[in-house]
């Protein structure tokens, strides 16, 4: 899978990425700073952020500032941009990638279970936007918002109820502000990816053997799941004027899983030919 963009098409952008030291977040930022960009990534853990910065920058030759911060706190936030705006000038677009999640039967989760993902996920998300966006609003300065939720934010999902409450709220987070700050030419869209491997979706959400009992790839039409460079793709275009006139979408890359789960007669792929040629001398063909 090869990237699609022209080689400088992040020249002089500052991208923030929350959740940036891991998974897709760290994939999204690499593209990113392949195509000349600067990197701001953000996480909990110090020693994680640091890594993954230090390896980008030998691999990509970009620039990247790895700043701590737990994105529950507001504080924490405004230090991120502190430290970006004395690093780079501006920040040019935001990525909320961070989240948290696990699967559980809603009726066993503890109360402070059910605050630790929302939070993570709702809370963190909107604190960095408001955050970023009222710096962006008292500068005058342009900017693009770009929010990874999931395809079970508009479908919610047993299981997972914490983690789809939260993604709802950042999709209503998305539209909303999509039109409010406009006229600020601050654009929010969002990304809902379905099934893209990452030790920290795969551990928490097929723990044990489950990988081996439920194959994500046999739920998509496709049969396969996403390569993260094909995210990264949408990721960077999104992130770019090529997309200025997209505002307030989202946009599914998920190999067709969820109108395939909720089409009423997906099953019928089970049917061989053999079968269906019965059906046909059935009704008299
Ligand atoms: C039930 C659990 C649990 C689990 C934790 N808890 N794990 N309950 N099942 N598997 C409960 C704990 O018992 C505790 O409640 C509360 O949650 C807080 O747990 P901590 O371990 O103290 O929290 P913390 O150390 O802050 O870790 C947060 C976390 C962890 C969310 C639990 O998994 C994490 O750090 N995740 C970040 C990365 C991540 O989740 N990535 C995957 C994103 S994938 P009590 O009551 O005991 O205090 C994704 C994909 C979506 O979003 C779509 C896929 C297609
Ligand atoms: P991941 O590697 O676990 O990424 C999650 C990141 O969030 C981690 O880097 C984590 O770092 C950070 N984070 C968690 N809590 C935080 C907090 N309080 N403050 C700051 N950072 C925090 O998982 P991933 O699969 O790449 O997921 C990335 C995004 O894609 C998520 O939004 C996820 O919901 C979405 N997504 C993934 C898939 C998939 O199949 N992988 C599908 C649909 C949507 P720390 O632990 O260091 O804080």
């Amino acid at each position: 899978m090869k990237g699609m963009l022209k080689p400088d098409s992040f020249k002089d952008k500052t991208i923030l990425i929350t959740g940036g030291g891991t998974g897709l977040g760290r994939s999204m930022g690499k593209y990113i700073l392949q195509l000349g960009g600067n990197l701001v990534i953000t996480s909990r853990k110090k020693e994680v952020i640091d890594k993954t910065a230090s390896e980008l920058m030998h691999e990509t030759g970009g620039k990247v500032l790895a700043v701590p911060a737990d994105l529950r706190k507001y504080e924490e936030i405004e230090s991120v941009i502190k430290n970006a705006e004395e690093k780079f000038g501006r920040l040019d677009g935001v990525l909320n990638n961070a989240a948290g999640n696990f699967i559980s039967p809603t009726e066993r989760l503890s109360h402070r279970a059910f605050d630790i993902v929302v939070d993570i996920v709702l809370r963190g998300t909107y604190y960095t936007t408001l955050a970023v966006g009222k710096n962006w609003i008292s500068k005058k300065q342009s900017g693009i918002f770009l929010n990874i939720v999931t395809t079970y934010a508009w479908t919610g999902s047993g299981y997972v109820v914490p983690s789809a409450c939260g993604k709802a709220g950042v999709l209503a987070l998305t539209r909303s502000l999509a039109v409010e700050w406009a006229k600020y030419n601050i654009r929010s869209n969002a990304i809902a990816p379905g099934p893209f491997p990452t030790e920290g979706a795969w551990s928490r959400l097929l723990p044990g053997d489950l990988a081996q009992k439920f194959d994500p790839a046999e739920r998509i039409p496709l049969k396969r799941v996403g390569d993260h460079q094909e995210l990264a793709n949408l990721a960077a275009y999104l992130l770019l004027d090529y997309s200025a006139y997209i505002n307030g979408e989202v946009v599914t890359i998920d190999g067709g899983e969820w109108l395939r789960n909720g089409g009423e007669f997906s099953h019928l792929e089970m049917i061989p030919d053999a079968m269906w040629d019965m059906v046909e001398k059935m009704r008299g063909k």
